[in-house]
């Protein structure tokens, strides 16, 4: 089998961590480093990740989040956040810095920004905040994916009170400003306390339609 399946199949959502099990420093920068090499529409990269190593703080999510264990077990906790629409507004701050880091003359960066603004105006089939929110998704599945590699455990975590968690990072978190970021999805890391059951999951023939 090749590898990366079995990858996929060591991944599931773990429901409890061994609370007294850390992972190590580089192997959890390694992780992060899979987020930051994410591929993004324009590459745009429209994400920020809030590490939250802060015990209270962590107690504080949970409450927010159905009072899921698995925050307050994990050895990491990680909150995915995604940049809001003012980021993507013709001519933004942002927009200028991350197309210009790449395009080599003014008459490439003018003409990217212009594309970029056509897409986000005209042809994306939902709003610039939840675009962005979609790439965030990505850069959390090889997150979730990269930890798998190398034997450590993740939950996604969506079930959150959406306001809630707003508030507590509004209260607590200096960078976070609700005005510029959606939350994606909380995401913890660590080690299982006990082997997940079967994978449940649709036959390719259910989900997958060869066209020809
Ligand atoms: C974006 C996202 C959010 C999720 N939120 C939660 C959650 O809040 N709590 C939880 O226990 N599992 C959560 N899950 C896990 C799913 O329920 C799980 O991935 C699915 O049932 C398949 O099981 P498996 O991941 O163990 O293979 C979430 C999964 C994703 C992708």
């Amino acid at each position: 089998m090749y590898d990366f399946i079995k990858t996929l199949q060591f991944r599931h959502a773990c429901k409890l961590f061994d609370d007294k099990r850390n992972i190590s420093k580089e192997e959890f920068e390694t992780i992060l480093e899979a987020a930051r090499l994410s591929p993004s529409s324009f590459g745009l990269e429209p994400w920020h990740l809030l590490v939250v190593e802060n015990a209270k703080l962590r107690e504080l999510i949970r409450s927010a989040c159905w009072d899921q264990p698995q925050i307050t077990t994990a050895s990491e906790v990680v909150v995915l956040l995604s940049r809001k629409a003012e980021f993507f507004k013709k001519d933004s701050e942002y927009l200028n810095e991350a197309f210009g880091r790449k395009a080599k003359e003014e008459k490439m960066l003018g003409a990217v920004k212009s594309a970029f603004d056509n897409f986000i105006t005209n042809d994306l089939a939902t709003d610039a905040q939840n675009w962005a929110k979609m790439q965030t998704y990505i850069a959390g599945a090889n997150l979730m994916n990269a930890a798998a590699s190398i034997g450590i455990d993740t939950c996604p975590i969506e079930g959150f009170n959406a306001a809630k968690l707003t508030k507590i990072l509004t209260e607590n978190v200096s960078v976070f400003d609700a005005l510029s970021y959606n939350i994606a999805f909380v995401l913890t890391f660590g080690y299982r306390v006990s082997e997940p059951r079967e994978k449940i999951r649709w036959p390719l023939e259910k989900i997958v339609t060869f066209v020809k």
